[in-house]
């Protein structure tokens, strides 16, 4: 599986090279920079949250473990959630597994969003599954588990694990939780779907506990800045890596509104971290 893997990022990573060219030539043209996508389009699994999919060369690329790292409050369940509705709205089927929201919330606050949970559980589109880390560590001893036949059994393509912050408390120290984080993340990239994983830290805490061991093996990791400006605070979006993938490495800022998350189209100059 791994040597595939390795296959699947060395094509996109070749593919990669023809688009420096276009984006240089865009720039040249003096037009804002955007990541052309049209011929990378096949491998990548577009997450359809507005202009988030420019950054990328059109969306994650398929079957891998994507990371997104963020403080309280920052919007990470908001973004995990449109990854999936967008995608479940064009027929695809989605699983969000939670160590610690609570489905009756949940649901009511992704309402407000105007996305109906239930509606898609109901048309089996949607599972909801609530878990315990400790539960998860049964697994990765065991194999499988009920998260592996919910996607087998049900073809889902697109999993959400939110977050993964309890999970990793489990083990004490670096070494233990990369180990643990190394059999978590070999056995999602075993199952055919693309996962969106939250991880809840503020990314400006110097003294970050937990992610150091996750980000090594993370396919890509994107981090979200909720910060504190003159009279309210402003979220911002950076992608920090995504493998086989020529991103942008600017920060973008982004607001919720009715519909969830839009990414501005213009970057900033701040400089965070
Ligand atoms: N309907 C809405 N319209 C606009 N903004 C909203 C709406 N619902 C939530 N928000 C904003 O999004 C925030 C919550 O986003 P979200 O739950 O995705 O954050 P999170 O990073 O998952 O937080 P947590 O650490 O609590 O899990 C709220 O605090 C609020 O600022
Ligand atoms: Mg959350």
């Amino acid at each position: 599986m791994k040597k595939s893997m390795r296959h699947k990022h060395n094509r996109a990573g070749h593919e990669v090279k023809h688009h420096a060219a276009h984006i240089t030539h865009a720039s040249h043209a003096g037009k804002h920079l955007h990541f052309a996508h049209r011929d990378v389009i096949g491998k990548r699994v577009q997450t359809w949250i507005p202009q988030f999919d420019h950054l990328i060369q059109g969306g994650f690329v398929k079957d891998s473990t994507n990371l997104l790292v963020g403080g309280s409050g920052s919007g990470k369940s908001i973004f995990a959630t449109q990854f999936l509705v967008e995608a479940m709205n064009r027929g695809e089927k989605g699983l969000y597994v939670t160590f610690e929201e609570k489905k009756k919330q949940f649901y009511e606050n992704m309402l407000s969003l105007g996305w109906d949970l239930a509606d898609y559980e109901k048309k089996g589109l949607f599972t909801f599954l609530e878990y315990t880390p400790i539960k998860v560590k049964t697994m990765l001893e065991e194999g499988g588990g009920s998260i592996e036949s919910i996607i087998v059994n049900k073809k889902v393509s697109r999993m959400v694990i939110d977050s993964i912050t309890s999970f990793a408390l489990l083990f004490s120290d670096e070494l233990s939780q990369r180990e643990a984080a190394l059999a978590l993340f070999s056995m999602i990239r075993d199952w055919d779907c693309t996962s969106l994983l939250t991880l809840e830290e503020d990314p400006l805490d110097k003294n970050k506990s937990t992610s150091n061991a996750l980000e090594f093996e993370v396919d890509s990791i994107i981090t979200i800045y909720y910060v504190r400006e003159a009279r309210e605070r402003q979220r911002y979006l950076e992608i920090l890596k995504m493998r086989g993938t020529n991103h942008s490495n600017k920060v973008y800022p982004f607001s919720i509104g009715k519909k969830g998350l839009v990414i501005r189209n213009s970057p900033v100059s701040r400089v965070f971290g």
